[in-house]
């Protein structure tokens, strides 16, 4: 997992929450340098209090990391959220930092690749740049909650996005209301 420098920090907070509470997954998280701030900003957390919701935290300049290489198993990767800047760097392979090696090692290995973009309006090249890593495999999942569950809460918003990311990944789930 990464979490970006995009605003709705929340949404891997809570997918971190989710799969701890759910249990048996392993989560290797990496956080950027503008992420962490958000955090800050948007939820009044620090580092420390995300490395207790993750098996191992690695910052975005630590390109020996093992998820740098493809010869490290991983089931899957989901950037959320995904800021325009995460995923222009996603979009054409320029693997500068762990978050872009990590997500193009996913891709060239055809393994799933999530990525939660957080941007209103989009210019064309966002755009692009999500057709682009659509075309390579990976799915481009807008945090774009529906309201048909009728949420109460903000809690039930942002679940609704989270439990759309676990349902890609094959992964159980009781976090929003279904469409019966
Ligand atoms: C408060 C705040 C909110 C931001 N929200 C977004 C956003 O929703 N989407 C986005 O693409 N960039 C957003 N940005 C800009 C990114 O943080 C910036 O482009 C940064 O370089 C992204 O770096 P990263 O992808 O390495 O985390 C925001 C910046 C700040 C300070």
């Amino acid at each position: 997992m990464a979490i970006t420098g995009a605003s709705g920090v929340i949404y891997g907070v809570r997918l971190l929450e989710v799969l701890k509470e759910l249990g048996g997954h392993e989560v290797y998280l990496i956080v950027t340098k503008s992420a962490l701030k958000i955090l800050h900003h948007e939820l009044d957390m620090s580092l420390k209090e995300l490395e207790e919701l993750c098996d191992k935290l690695y910052s975005e300049d630590l390109l020996e990391a093992p998820v740098a290489s493809g010869s490290f198993l991983v089931d899957a990767m989901v950037v959320i959220p995904c800021s325009m800047k995460t995923l222009a760097a996603i979009a054409n392979c320029y693997s500068s930092n762990l978050v872009a090696r990590a997500a193009e090692v996913t891709l060239k290995e055809r393994r799933r690749l999530i990525v939660v973009p957080r941007e209103t309006p989009l210019t064309a090249a966002h755009i692009r740049n999500m057709l682009r890593v659509t075309v390579m495999g990976g799915v481009v999942l807008p945090a774009c909650p529906a309201f048909y569950h009728k949420p109460k809460s903000v809690r039930e918003i942002v679940d609704f996005v989270v439990g759309k990311v676990l349902d890609l990944l094959n992964i159980r789930h009781n976090i929003f209301k279904r469409w019966e």
